[in-house]
């Protein structure tokens, strides 16, 4: 079991990512080889909605996320955790999901066979607010990535109300419920 964690938090000791590592942890403990992607670190340009494009499902733009992008074809499951910016996921976080256009399209336009089986997905966001409907949004965005990378929605963990770095480690249960979806997928 290959276990990928993706960070969309720039902050480098963030709430994100410790968060992520509770859950990676969680997950290794059990046995599953882990791996912590931090995109920011990534060089990964947006995507450019090219005129013409490949039929096979892969992205033509030579970046960082090509070698991202068959990570997480070989992932059995998939936590990916990411700060509310304005409302809804990093921008790193959605450069990432809109660079899935290609696969989208060899998917559901071409109809062209995927895996049958699904990877498994956690889902982490954290606020400064309380706001559920920006949580409520990102969590849209995300359902639709995993549906597309041919991951099941299976773990949640929303926090609320954390916003300087590295706080979240003051929360009261935070970190043990990251471990906990780490664990369980
Ligand atoms: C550019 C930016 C936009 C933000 N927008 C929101 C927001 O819309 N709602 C909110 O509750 N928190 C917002 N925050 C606060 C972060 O979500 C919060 O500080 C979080 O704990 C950061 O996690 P990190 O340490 O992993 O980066 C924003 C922070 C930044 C830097």
């Amino acid at each position: 079991m290959y276990v990928l964690g993706i960070s969309g938090s720039p902050r480098i000791g963030g709430n994100t990512g410790l968060l992520l590592d509770e859950a990676l942890l969680g997950a290794s403990v059990q046995g599953a080889e882990v791996e912590k992607i931090i995109l920011n670190k990534l060089k990964m340009r947006p995507c450019q909605e090219c005129e013409t494009v490949k039929d096979d499902g892969t992205c033509k733009i030579e970046d960082d996320f090509q070698a991202l992008f068959g990570k997480i074809k070989k992932a059995d499951a998939l936590i990916l955790a990411s700060p509310i910016f304005f409302g809804s996921l990093s921008a790193q976080t959605k450069i990432m999901i809109d660079r899935f256009q290609c696969y989208w399209r060899y998917k559901y336009v071409l109809k062209k066979p995927v895996p049958e089986n699904m990877k498994r997905g956690g889902l982490i966001l954290i606020e400064a607010s309380k706001r559920d409907e920006f949580l409520d949004n990102a969590k849209a965005i995300v359902k639709n990535f995993f549906a597309t990378a041919n991951t099941e929605y299976k773990n949640e963990l929303f926090i609320k109300g954390i916003e300087n770095k590295g706080d979240i480690a003051k929360h009261p249960d935070a970190l043990s419920k990251a471990y906990e979806l780490g664990k369980s997928l």
